[in-house]
């Protein structure tokens, strides 16, 4: 009898360590999460960090030579102050449409992207008479500046099942009396052709899968084309085979590299200093307490090993499974008064080709209703942001606080409403995430 229950106990632990979630590695260290060994996390950093020369395809139009030139603080993949143009207009409905941007003495217009390039590779030697440096004409009066995030950790962002966000939306709508309502957005998953999921990375939740937004970002930070976004967005000048991104001898591409170094990349670190001292505990329970945490969510985990993610193309391995890790962030779209009118441009996200395939509960309307909205910014790491919001244009966590209006309006009134000593620690416990 003693035996027996003995075993049934031990069984029963052995089924409880099973379920309880673990907690994601954390660290600026370069080191891996454990999805690989250090030495391939170090060549796919040797990816990351590559300065891309016009010989590599480079431009036409692009923003810089690396991913690291604006993901880059404390280390590869942090965030950086770099920001980037966005512009566009209202069309006669009073719908956003995206800008037309001539260049080549207006030769040719640059359609269907609200990013507008702050670099290019002509005039050059080769090319000394092609004109095709993008500026911004007046009429496109809806302009906006867009930070570069941190993307450590979005590994376990990417093996969060869809279902959590979705819950996660109604759950803080009930709580909140509709004041919170966070918006799910379903997006294309581009190496899986018809798939969607719910988008969870950019400022506007604008891509689900890391892997369609390294081509996203190879392609319109770098002018890099990929098997998944094979078209340039100009011809003019293009010298180098397409798409630019070949395999290479591992038959592994750069898009590839770079989004297994994120995957496999540690989860920002806080403080620890800062965060055992009493005044940061104290900061942290208000933080709670006035709402902040409603979108600003600590924990979320990851999906057990095993689960299929990006329309069945990613499998979530053991080390990534069932981890808990803390963003504060609910990665939902929201309207907190600081909109820039901006909805998502398709084809410059999903490629020239999107519209040629039947995606999977894509709702135009709902990218519409995203105008004014943007993704709760994670604040993991946000001690490492010297400007703040998506605009950059907040340079105090005071500031960014009370830009806070819409849907945040009734917590920003309980955080002004606090003791100037309570507001000092709020301030202090994001200081050392
Ligand atoms: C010129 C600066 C710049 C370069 C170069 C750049 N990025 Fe970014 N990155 C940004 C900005 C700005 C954002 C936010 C974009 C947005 O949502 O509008 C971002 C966002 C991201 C995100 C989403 C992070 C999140 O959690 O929301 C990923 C992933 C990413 N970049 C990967 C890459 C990769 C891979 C490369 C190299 C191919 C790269 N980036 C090159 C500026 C850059
Ligand atoms: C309704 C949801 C919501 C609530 C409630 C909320 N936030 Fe935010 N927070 C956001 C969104 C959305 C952004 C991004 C806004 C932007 O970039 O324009 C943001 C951005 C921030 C930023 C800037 C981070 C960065 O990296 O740029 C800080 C700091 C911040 N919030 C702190 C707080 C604090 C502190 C509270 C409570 C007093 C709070 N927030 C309440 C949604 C919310």
């Amino acid at each position: 009898m003693k035996l027996f229950l003995g075993v049934s106990v031990l069984a029963c632990a052995a089924c409880f360590c099973a379920s309880t979630p673990s907690e994601a590695p954390t660290g600026f260290d370069n080191k891996t999460n454990g999805m690989v060994d250090d030495a391939t996390h170090a060549v796919d950093q040797g990816k990351f960090d590559e300065v891309e020369q016009v010989s590599d395809g480079l431009g036409p139009l692009y923003n810089a030579q690396s991913c690291s030139e604006c993901h880059q603080n404390p280390t590869s993949g942090g965030s950086s102050q770099v920001s980037e143009l966005r512009v566009g207009h209202r069309g006669p409905h009073g719908k956003f449409e995206n800008p037309e941007i001539p260049i080549a003495r207006s030769t040719e217009i640059i359609k269907g992207r609200s990013l507008v390039n702050d670099r290019a590779i002509c005039p050059s030697g080769a090319f000394p008479g092609t004109e095709i440096q993008e500026r911004v004409p007046d009429s496109e009066h809806i302009r906006t500046f867009r930070v570069s995030g941190n993307i450590l950790g979005d590994g376990f962002v990417e093996a969060v099942p869809d279902q959590t966000f979705v819950d996660l939306a109604k759950e803080q709508c009930n709580k909140s009396h509709h004041k919170i309502c966070g918006q799910v957005l379903y997006v294309p998953i581009v190496e899986a052709p018809g798939q969607t999921a719910v988008g969870r990375f950019g400022w506007k939740d604008q891509q689900a899968s890391l892997l369609s937004f390294s081509a996203d970002a190879y392609l319109n930070e770098m002018g890099i084309t990929s098997r998944l976004q094979p078209d340039e967005v100009t011809n003019l000048c293009n010298t180098v085979q397409e798409p630019n991104d070949q395999p290479g001898a591992d038959g592994l591409s750069d898009i590839d590299h770079f989004a297994r170094f994120i995957r496999a990349a540690e989860a920002p670190a806080r403080d620890t200093q800062l965060a055992a001292t009493s005044k940061a505990r104290e900061g942290e329970k208000l933080f709670s307490k006035v709402g902040c945490n409603e979108c600003h969510v600590q924990t979320l985990t990851t999906a057990a090993a095993g689960t299929k993610l990006n329309g069945g193309t990613l499998t979530v391995p053991a080390p990534m499974a069932n981890k808990q890790f803390h963003p504060y962030g609910d990665f939902l779209l929201h309207d907190v008064g600081t909109g820039d009118g901006i909805v998502q441009s398709m084809t410059e996200h999903y490629g020239k080709r999107m519209y040629s395939v039947t995606w999977k509960g894509l709702s135009i309307p709902e990218f519409e209703n995203s105008a004014n909205k943007i993704r709760t910014a994670p604040l993991w790491g946000v001690r490492l942001h010297s400007r703040l919001m998506h605009d950059g244009a907040s340079v105090t966590l005071l500031d960014a606080i009370l830009r806070h209006k819409g849907e945040a309006e009734h917590v920003t009134e309980k955080f002004e409403k606090l003791k100037s000593s309570e507001k000092d620690a709020l301030l202090e416990f994001l200081r050392s995430l």
